[in-house]
Order: structure tokens, then sequence, then C-alpha cells
């Protein structure tokens, strides 16, 4: 069975609003139903599991209800991303043999990269993670502020949802936390032992971080495919 964890747990500094970017409404809609609805219709069919923190518990259900959105089932985030997630992957059933942890401020994952990442899964991958080409120039920046030019076509920007077996990701989320443990994929590649296969992800992938990225989302949204609540949310009560 395959779960799809949504990160949504963070106080969202950098974003600057009252309310953690991935509340924040994109096309009058928070962003995070986005994020669910995409999963819904481009995970294969498996289940969605929301992590919250305990502050907006509530605040999601009054929205839920507001938008006639039947919500995942919820989990009790942490203070980090990585309590975050590991707090969900407990949560999760013996069965769940393929697990995808996605951030719940990306609203715009795409199909093709649904099925990059669970593809590579199910043809063995212990972990399988979506990157894009870095267009910028780099440089490395020492402590003294010398820098020196970095080969950009060495370097790729990983996004999310990252998938990994289900057996790898429990293991490697049993390791104690290290501030090196930025997103899933250095999780489990300090374990040592599992190859992490790079997948196509998407440039319309973005994470919302800053505010004018909702205008840019804005753009986005409207050159994919419309990707509404499935019909049983329209009536339902959310929970
Ligand atoms: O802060 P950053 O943008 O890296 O967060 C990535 C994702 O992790 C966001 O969707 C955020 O809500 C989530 N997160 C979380 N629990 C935390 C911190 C971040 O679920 N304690």
């Amino acid at each position: 069975m395959i779960y799809h964890i949504v990160v949504a747990a963070g106080s969202g500094s950098r974003f600057g609003a009252n309310l953690p970017k991935q509340f924040c409404l994109l096309e009058g809609r928070p962003v995070v139903m986005h994020t669910i609805d995409r999963l819904r219709h481009y995970g294969q069919g498996g289940e969605v599991v929301l992590v919250l923190s305990a502050a907006f518990e509530e605040p999601w259900r009054e929205m839920c209800q507001e938008h006639g959105f039947v919500s995942p089932r919820v989990v009790r985030g942490g203070s980090t991303r990585w309590e975050s997630v590991k707090n969900a992957i407990e949560s999760l059933p013996a069965d769940a043999d393929i697990i995808t942890v996605h951030d719940g401020a990306r609203p715009l994952v795409t199909e093709a990269l649904m099925h990059n990442v669970l593809g590579a899964l199910q043809r063995g991958a212990a972990g399988a993670i979506p990157v894009v080409p870095v267009t910028d120039s780099l440089r490395r920046v020492r402590l003294d502020g010398e820098s020196t030019a970095m080969p950009r076509s060495a370097f790729r920007s990983v996004q999310t949802p990252q998938g990994f077996q289900g057996a790898v990701l429990r293991e490697a989320y049993k390791q104690p936390f290290a501030h090196t443990f930025t997103d899933d994929a250095s999780v489990v590649e300090a374990l040592g032992e599992y190859p992490l296969q790079l997948v196509d992800g998407d440039w319309r992938n973005i994470k919302i971080t800053y505010p004018l990225d909702i205008e840019v989302a804005k753009v986005y949204l409207h050159s994919l495919p419309h990707c509404p609540s499935p019909r049983w949310s329209a009536c339902a009560t959310a929970t």
C-alpha cells in the first residue's frame, strides 16, 4: 500500500504573513488543499496523511468546513520537519510498503513527476528523489568571505515528493536527529546502505516560501490540468 505524507506543521517564518504559507489562499483555497488534491489525483490510489501542528488542528477543521473539503487523516507534527515526518511514519500501518513525503507548501506536483517517483520505486529503487537542473551560476562562500565558482552542471535542486521503500524510510528515521537532515533523502543517505535514484522533477513544483511565490504559483497552476477535489468531498463533512 502507498502512503503520501504531507508535512504542513511548519510556522513559515520566512513567509512573513499571519498564516503559515501552506494555509495562504491560492485561487481561493488554502495552498495545502491543492497539494492534497493533486496527490489524490496522481498518487496511484495511495492514502494521504496530513501532518499539522497542534495550533492548526482546529483552524484546519474550520477551513475544511468552509471549503467543503474532506481532510485526510491528521497526525500531530513536531518542532522540526524531521520530527513531523517521524511522527507520521510511526502512525502508518505495517502495510506501508511505499511511502512518499511531500511538503504541504508545494501545491503544484504533476502527474509526470509522481509517475517518475513511484515508477522508480516500483522497479525496486530504495529511494526516488525528484530534481531539476540549477540555472543560476554557483559560488561556494568561505567563512572569511572569499568565494570560488562551482561547476553548475554538477548540482541539482532537490524537490519533493521524495519516495522510499517503507522499510528503508522506517529504518532511517530510527537514527538520532542530525543537523544535516534537511530532507528525507539526507536521512536515508546517512544510513550509508541505500543508493538513491534521482528522477526528473518539474520546474513548476515550487515550494511557496515568499509572498510573491503565490503569484508565480497562480501562473503555473493555470498551465496544469485542473485537479478538483474528488466528488465525494463536495458534500461530505470534514473530519
Ligand atoms: O521550512 P521549510 O520550508 O523547509 O518546510 C518544508 C515543509 O515542512 C513545509 O511544508 C512545512 O510546513 C513542513 N514542516 C513541518 N514541521 C516542522 C517544520 C516544517 O511539517 N516543524
